[in-house]
């Protein structure tokens, strides 16, 4: 991001992989058996965050061995493309009802929790009988708000990530393994 907030081209260099296909691959299988089991007999809708939680979304859904339905929904945070403020704009609302379900939001990063934090409060005031979230990674060092992550996936350290859905200016969602990138370069 230029100071004008205008959306540099040139790509950034990967550093280097963070977590492999094989730890995505485990988590999700672990996560997917997890929720399974908590959410036997009710009736449960995951709600996938676009753009970065889709590869996710994806996977840990043809993991869960249990009835469910599944829906969409984008959000954008204000600040720069490294770093995120309070504030939030819903972009694309489900179109699913979810009055009398069991929410699970599905994401591909926690970093400061606002996003989630803001999210959780969003579903709840809609009449569901629980509201929990799902990441495939944390970065818990960043907190700023004390967000409850029930489903916490893999946990890494203040770096900027991208791939298995994760973006730097739109770019590298496809990469299938999470790389660190030399933000400096
Ligand atoms: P919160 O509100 O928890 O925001 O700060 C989480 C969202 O911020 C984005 N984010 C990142 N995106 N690499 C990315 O590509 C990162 O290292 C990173 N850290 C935060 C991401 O969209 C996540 O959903
Ligand atoms: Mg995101």
């Amino acid at each position: 991001m230029t100071k004008d907030g205008v959306k540099l081209i040139v790509p950034y260099k990967l550093k280097e992989i963070l977590v492999t296909q094989a730890q995505l691959h485990n988590k999700v299988q672990e996560l997917g058996r997890w929720i399974s089991a908590d959410y036997e007999g009710q009736e449960l809708v995951l709600i996938g965050i676009l753009k970065g939680g889709a590869i996710f979304m994806s996977d840990l859904m043809r993991a869960i061995t249990i009835p469910l339905s599944i829906d969409y929904m984008s959000v954008s945070s204000y600040g720069t493309s490294a770093t995120s403020s309070g504030a939030i704009v819903i972009r694309k609302d489900i179109d699913a009802d979810i009055r009398g379900k069991h929410v699970l939001i599905v994401e591909d990063l926690i970093d400061t929790g606002l996003t989630l934090n803001h999210l959780k409060e969003h579903f709840r005031s809609r009449d569901t009988l629980s509201v929990r979230i799902c990441t495939i990674l944390n970065k818990p060092s960043r907190r700023q708000i004390d967000v409850q992550v029930e489903y916490p996936g893999i946990e890494i350290p203040d770096a900027f990530v991208v791939g298995y859905g994760l973006d730097y200016a739109d770019q590298y969602r496809n990469l299938p393994e999470v790389w660190v990138v030399d933000t400096e370069g």
